[in-house]
């Protein structure tokens, strides 16, 4: 597994990788038993399976916590067989910026695995990812190295463009061709301004969109069915204030009304949240009562895991079926 700077954090999230291997064999057609073994120290995940093909390989490349995959032998003797895939930008995309609220950039990657496997467009070109609340885009940079188009907002401006002048500034370092134009769409009672990039990446043209201002608006304010899946890390009530007196509870309640319009059939919002200020039942209630399908049970409660004292996260996802 990609190796987190944090080795207890790592311990805590070690479900999380089982469940996303468990889950990323069973979206590539293979059996989806999965066992942690120990060698040297380290946990490693293991499964059988025949001879990968070149599309499971890229699942497993891509879209997983993956540091390296090996074969073992009858001898148990471990042989490479492939690394993690090339980031579409580079793969300190993510952690550079560094700063208080920011979320982990390995568990925003978790995010955005599960949204892009339990959803229905994987073959989609480019997938488009939007984070309503994205403070300064760890989710967006995520996304952009794995070759996904991505849209964030934010209402803390500051915030937002803090990520922007950082993803100007990577792409003008690392020398990638790209194009930045300020723009901004009405909505009705106002308009939210944005940052619009396109760049040339090692997979392709990608653009990003960074939107200033509140979730539920921006994503009005991008029309219709305009991503193919939702990730986000809600403000979890220690250094995030839901603002505007609005309760955690209905700001999520609004925000989710606004993503069932925002997610093309058969996308997936995921959320992850601070269960000391969000309840996971409550949550389940708010995405279905929005119109999505939550997806429970099968090893989607094991997602629950300690942060710090004050935050234990958990994950909920749902989907908008497809004839919804
Ligand atoms: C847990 S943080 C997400 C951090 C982000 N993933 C990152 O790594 O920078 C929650 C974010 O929600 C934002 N937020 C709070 N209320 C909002 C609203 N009504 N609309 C949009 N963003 C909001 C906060 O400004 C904060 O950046």
């Amino acid at each position: 597994m990609w190796p987190h700077a944090n080795a207890r954090y790592e311990k805590a999230v070690l479900p999380l990788a089982e469940f996303e291997l468990r889950s990323l064999l069973r979206a590539a057609g293979l059996p989806g038993d999965v066992l942690v073994v120990s060698a040297a120290g380290r946990d490693l995940l293991t499964f059988e399976c025949d001879p990968l093909t070149e599309d499971q390989a890229a699942l497993l490349r891509h879209h997983s916590s993956l540091l390296m995959c090996c074969a073992l032998d009858d001898c148990r003797r471990m042989m490479p067989l492939f690394g993690r895939g090339e980031a579409a930008l580079g793969d300190d995309l993510g952690g550079i910026l560094k700063y208080r609220g920011k979320t982990n950039e390995a568990f925003t990657r978790f995010l955005i695995d599960l949204a892009f496997l339990f959803g229905d467009h994987r073959s989609a070109e480019p997938f488009v990812l939007f984070d309503p609340m994205c403070g300064r885009g760890t989710t967006m940079f995520e996304a952009l190295n794995l070759g996904f188009s991505a849209i964030g907002a934010d209402i803390r401006s500051s915030d937002l463009d803090e990520g922007a002048r950082f993803l100007k500034k990577y792409l003008e370092e690392g020398r990638f061709k790209h194009q930045i134009r300020k723009a901004s769409r009405t909505i009705p009672g106002g308009h939210v301004p944005l940052t619009h990039f396109t760049m040339e990446t090692a997979r392709g043209a990608l653009t990003a969109d960074f939107l200033a201002g509140d979730a539920a608006a921006a994503a009005a304010a991008m029309g219709k069915s305009f991503c193919h899946a939702t990730v986000c890390d809600l403000p979890y009530g220690v250094q995030h204030g839901p603002g505007k007196g609005e309760s955690l509870e209905k700001l999520t309640e609004r925000v989710l009304k606004a993503l069932f319009s925002a997610i093309k059939p058969g996308g997936c919002v995921v959320l992850s949240f601070n269960t000391f200020t969000l309840k996971t039942n409550s949550v389940y209630g708010m995405m279905e009562k929005a119109g999505f399908e939550p997806l429970t049970g099968d090893g989607f409660d094991t997602l629950r895991h300690r942060v710090e004292q004050a935050i234990v996260r958990d994950v909920a996802v749902g989907k908008r079926a497809q004839n919804r």
